[in-house]
């Protein structure tokens, strides 16, 4: 790829600066606008990552025509608005996680990018991360023979913060499941697809958040054990067993650059370093997409952000949140 692809980033908080930073890390990509609500946050911002330009709109972003592809780093319950903003101005999109609220603005954002001719992609950036990537492909050639059981969990402590922060806020899409649960279930999805049968159990904190969330998915002929919480700091462990070998993903496994494979009573660790933060990985397909011309990834598709959507919903339903 000889051509730099050109980014924007629209919502200027704590992720978009963890991504600028690794935006600056891939050669074929250059970030050459930037806009937030408050101009003066987009100035500082511009100033902090060597951006060429800022905005105090997203509507000047969206309108700026080098911009290829914006980065969506807002809250949540922003996300629809924002997304559909960008492809009616023809931009490629990738949006943060959760995609959506629910699946019914994600089936809109995937019908207007489809409409609009428009790439969009969630910003599931484990997917790319090369450790989780190689699990992937062990489970899938049979290297674990038959997947059985897989184990994830992922929580920190955060009961001490303000009532109006984002994870503690219904209106915000806050909680558990819909901050981090999404990693756990998108590990199961991803090594055993969509589940015959769910159960799950929460507790609700002060403000009406999930604070914590057990799942069951039962498969066929596998089960799935999921938790998420932000009650505790857990080491954040995977493990994904089969008939004839077991990985682990050592904690933090959602961006870990470890993976142990255990067959035989044979232990054999691999090192798969991630480059900055670990959102390069999603970056570097981004630009290959839009390279191609591609309106999706074959690594994360609309559909795959659809149906993690539809889990967490029926997870959310049984489980008395009110998201
Ligand atoms: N992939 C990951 O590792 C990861 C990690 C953390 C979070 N996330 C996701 O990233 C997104 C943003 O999270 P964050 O931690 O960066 O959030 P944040 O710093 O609290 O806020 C991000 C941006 O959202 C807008 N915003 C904040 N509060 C608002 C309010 N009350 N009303 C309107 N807009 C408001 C602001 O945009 P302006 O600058 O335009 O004002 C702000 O800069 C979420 O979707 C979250 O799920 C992903």
């Amino acid at each position: 790829m000889n051509k730099k692809i050109k980014w924007g980033i629209a919502g200027l908080g704590n992720i978009a600066k963890k991504f600028a930073s690794d935006l600056n890390l891939v050669p074929e990509a250059q970030l050459v606008a930037v806009a937030s609500s408050d101009i003066h946050r987009a100035e500082s911002f511009k100033r902090d990552f060597n951006v060429d330009r800022c905005y105090g709109s997203y509507e000047d972003l969206f309108d700026d025509p080098e911009v290829v592809v914006v980065y969506v780093a807002g809250l949540n319950n922003h996300h629809k608005t924002v997304v559909l903003a960008a492809i009616a101005k023809g931009k490629a999109v990738l949006c943060e996680k959760p995609l959506g609220l629910n699946s019914g603005e994600i089936k809109q954002m995937i019908a207007a990018a489809y409409n609009n001719h428009c790439f969009l992609m969630e910003a599931l950036w484990s997917r790319f991360n090369p450790a989780i990537q190689k699990a992937k492909q062990w489970a899938d050639e049979g290297v674990l023979g038959q997947v059985k059981f897989l184990y994830s969990e992922f929580s920190f402590y955060k009961m001490d913060a303000d009532p109006t922060h984002r994870l503690m806020d219904l209106n915000k899409g806050g909680g558990a499941l819909y901050d981090i649960g999404i990693y756990p279930i998108f590990l199961a999805y991803l090594i055993l697809g969509m589940p015959e049968k769910i159960s799950a159990q929460s507790q609700l904190g002060p403000t009406g958040v999930d604070v914590q969330t057990s799942m069951i998915f039962q498969y066929k002929n596998a089960q799935a054990v999921l938790y998420c919480g932000i009650t505790n700091n857990s080491s954040n462990e995977a493990k994904i067993c089969g008939t004839e070998a077991e990985i682990v993903l050592p904690g933090r496994w959602h961006d870990t650059e470890f993976i142990t494979l255990i067959r035989n009573d044979e232990v054999s660790t691999t090192n798969l370093p991630t480059v900055g933060v670990g959102y390069t990985h999603e970056i570097n397909e981004v630009n290959q997409c839009i390279a191609q011309s591609l309106t999706e990834s074959s690594l994360w598709s609309n559909q795959n952000a659809l149906e993690l959507a539809l889990l967490i919903e029926k997870v959310r339903d049984i489980s008395g949140i009110k998201n």
